[in-house]
């Protein structure tokens, strides 16, 4: 928490006032580890020769769970699924506003039978639900910023699935090219902070896309090559809390200046799957803004 003494020096001297960091109260989705392993590789952090520590990973996903909760925040859960062991990245899911779900569809076959799962959960609370007609990984490649949709495309979510999600929520698509394969999903390189801030690792994104960046988010705050090997961007946001992974210093001590309150997580035994804490949380927005 800042000071009193700590805040009056943070607005004398930035240009943002920390006291209008504020949050809102969301509602997200999450998926227990229960199933969790690294039992094949589809992005350069899997090593499938390495056995997952489960009492470990379920111990980090709890803290994110209960960290989430002790904010104010509600979390679902949706139920795992034997056999599936990257269902606990609940975020690649689906996209979800108001009462429309457009629920994925994985570019690989060993993540394919959870769009199912999801197709299911969404229906019988009474969403209107579609799954995507291309490659479409979720929440892990589109981010909401105000009312933009930040859709990612180059290693999962197909370029052809940033039109159908435009006109399905009815939200302006800003494409995002990612070029670093560490970084495979939009989550990994970029957080929505609020409605106008994000925070983003700039050498992940072609330059066109930077471009775009820098025009859209004249203040982000950008990432350092360590910080995004820290998985610090692959961080969820309140408005006002920033939960994100400890290693990731140099961003928190950014954040922190920016006026928002990072919090860390131990996020280790996930990272093994290439996941972290916003990979295990599907935001439900609600129907406008947010
Ligand atoms: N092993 C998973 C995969 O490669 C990790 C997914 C991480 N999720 C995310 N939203 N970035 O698909």
């Amino acid at each position: 928490l800042i000071s009193e003494v700590g805040t009056s020096i943070a607005t004398a001297e930035a240009p943002y006032d920390a006291a209008t960091r504020r949050s809102t109260t969301r509602r997200y989705l999450m998926c227990p580890p229960t199933h969790f392993d690294v039992t094949y590789s589809i992005n350069p952090w899997m090593n499938p020769g390495k056995p997952v520590d489960q009492p470990i990973a379920l111990a980090q996903w709890q803290r994110i769970h209960d960290q989430l909760v002790e904010l104010g925040h509600t979390v679902d859960l949706i139920p795992p699924v034997p056999g599936l062991h990257d269902m606990v990245f609940a975020a690649n899911g689906a996209t979800v506003h108001g009462d429309r779900a457009l629920v994925a569809r994985f570019r690989h076959p060993e993540r394919d039978a959870e769009s199912a799962a999801y197709l299911d959960f969404f229906s019988s609370r009474g969403l209107q639900v579609r799954q995507a007609s291309s490659a479409n990984e979720g929440e892990g490649d589109y981010l909401t910023a105000g009312s933009w949709l930040l859709a990612g495309n180059g290693f999962r979510t197909d370029r052809r699935a940033h039109v159908e999600s435009e006109q399905y929520f009815g939200r302006p698509v800003i494409g995002l090219t990612l070029v670093d394969d560490r970084y495979y999903h939009l989550d990994t390189a970029l957080a929505a902070l609020d409605e106008q801030t994000v925070m983003y690792y700039p050498a992940a994104f072609t330059p066109g896309s930077q471009a775009i960046l820098r025009e859209l988010f004249p203040s982000a705050i950008i990432a350092s090559a360590e910080d995004a090997g820290a998985f610090g961007l692959n961080a969820v946001s309140d408005g006002r809390h920033v939960l994100m992974p400890t290693g990731a210093t140099h961003l928190a001590a950014k954040l922190r200046e920016a006026g928002f309150e990072p919090i860390g997580l131990d996020v280790s035994e996930l990272l093994r799957a290439g996941g972290g804490v916003k990979c295990c949380t599907l935001e439900l927005h609600g129907p406008a803004g947010g």
